[in-house]
């Protein structure tokens, strides 16, 4: 029987659908990564569905002969190696689309997290240092009529920006690109945004929010000279890769700005070592990577990846991918 093996347990709608689809499915021991496994291991598996931690590299793929097609439990895909996969012709996929406002939700509420103090104010509470009404403590900016500049202006960019105009009143600025590219991106999106060079992009914002996928382009991205443009009061969010960020830098910025604030959902290490210097900072506010954790959005993507692994298998293309 031709095997798919799962690196992580998932909702199991997805699970069902390949067996229905006589696959056999194998989930790996929590206790057991991916990449540790040896060619025996991997004989007979045609399909992997990966996490976004799973590095799918050369040395992985030289081990999966049988492989056909490969499906990451996540729209980015910054831990496959394209074009490895395709010299080898493994068919590609992710789930795009099922995990926007998911993930467009968790952003608004790190933001809001962030500049409102929640994660301080709330322990207060458990620790027992909440005296009572007090009009100076945990006091914030507020969200309301803010300039907020969005890079990675996808799926979940665009309905951030939806969400913070229409609810909170914010400006939407994004990055000039080509006159056509800026014309397609309006046509895409129905509220107004302001096409900003990168200087005013960064200068201008009160909050900073990165959506954007993790490519050679923007890996570290936002690095010392871009960091050093930004108000001395700004708010960052990063609910795209934590090597967006030049994570030195950044560091430095946050400890010699107190005002500035960095949340977070994703770190260039994950887990992160709990005596990283990022979790020292007053000014950070970190999630555990939880941009998709809504019932419905995992449910869908386990869906998606089922579908990518039987028509990849079956119809040589994948349900939902990178390239579709
Ligand atoms: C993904 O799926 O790539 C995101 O990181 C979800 O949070």
């Amino acid at each position: 029987m031709n095997k798919v093996l799962i690196s992580k347990e998932i909702p199991t709608k997805g699970m069902e659908l390949l067996k229905a689809h006589g696959l056999e499915v194998v989930v790996l021991d929590p206790t057991v990564s991916l990449a540790h496994l040896n060619k025996s291991n991997l004989e007979g598996v045609v399909g992997i569905i990966s996490m976004l931690s799973d590095s799918i590299n050369e040395d992985f793929l030289a081990k999966a002969a049988d492989l056909k097609v490969i499906t990451n439990f996540a729209v980015g895909i910054n831990n496959l190696d394209i074009s490895a996969l395709k010299k080898k012709g493994i068919l590609i996929g992710n789930t795009p689309e099922v995990l926007t406002e998911a993930t467009a939700e968790l952003t608004i509420g790190l933001l809001i997290m962030s500049m409102r103090n929640l994660y301080s104010a709330s322990n207060s509470v458990y620790n027992g240092q909440w005296h009572g009404f007090n009009p100076l403590e945990f006091l914030g900016p507020t969200l309301f009529r803010k300039n907020v500049s969005i890079l990675g202006f996808g799926r979940i960019g665009k309905k951030v920006g939806e969400i913070l105009y229409s609810g909170f009143g914010n400006t939407i600025a994004v990055l000039d690109r080509s006159e056509k590219k800026n014309d397609e991106l309006k046509n895409q999106i129905n509220y107004p945004i302001n096409i900003e060079t990168e200087d005013d992009f960064l200068k201008k914002c009160d909050v900073l929010i990165l959506t954007a996928p993790l490519t050679n382009e923007t890996e570290h991205w936002l690095n010392q000279s871009r960091l050093g443009k930004l108000k001395k009061t700004v708010t960052i969010v990063n609910t795209g890769r934590g090597n967006l960020v030049h994570e030195p830098a950044l560091i430095t910025f946050l400890e010699t700005h107190e005002k500035v604030r960095y949340a977070t959902d994703v770190m260039g290490t994950e887990p992160l070592p709990i005596d990283h210097p990022l979790a020292k900072l007053h000014n950070v506010t970190m999630l555990p990577h939880i941009g998709s954790a809504t019932f419905e959005a995992r449910e869908e993507m386990s869906l998606i990846c089922a579908k990518n692994i039987i028509m990849g298998l079956s119809e040589k293309v994948v349900f939902k991918g990178p390239n579709c």
